[in-house]
């Protein structure tokens, strides 16, 4: 089965099992992590911020600029491996990916 190794905000770690093809966000949250998702996956909230560690990162679709308006207008600290997970659909080549919830904005 398909993994996911996460941290969340509070420096819990945590080994997801995935046993479906949603997106990041929809399986983190599922699995109790901190991930708010107010606006449940419209890209416009960025309480789905994570981190993602290469060489998962390098194997995601670029960031759109909706995206990435999105993140801007968030407040919190934006790095070159953030994403909103509601973003990042799960594919096969993502077992293993290793990725911390961003803090609070
Ligand atoms: S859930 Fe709102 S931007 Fe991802």
């Amino acid at each position: 089965m398909a993994k996911i190794f996460a941290t969340d905000r509070d420096g819990t770690k945590h080994e997801i099992d995935v046993r479906d093809r949603s997106t990041l966000m929809e399986i983190l949250k599922q699995a109790g992590l901190s991930i708010e998702a107010l606006c449940s996956g419209c890209c416009q909230c960025a309480t789905c911020h994570v981190f993602i560690e290469e060489p998962w990162l390098s194997k995601l679709k670029p960031q759109t600029d909706f995206e990435l308006a999105t993140l801007e207008g968030e407040g919190s600290e934006i790095r070159s491996d953030s994403r909103l997970s509601c973003q990042v659909k799960w594919l096969a080549e993502l077992d293993g990916i290793v990725l911390t919830v961003a803090p609070e904005a």
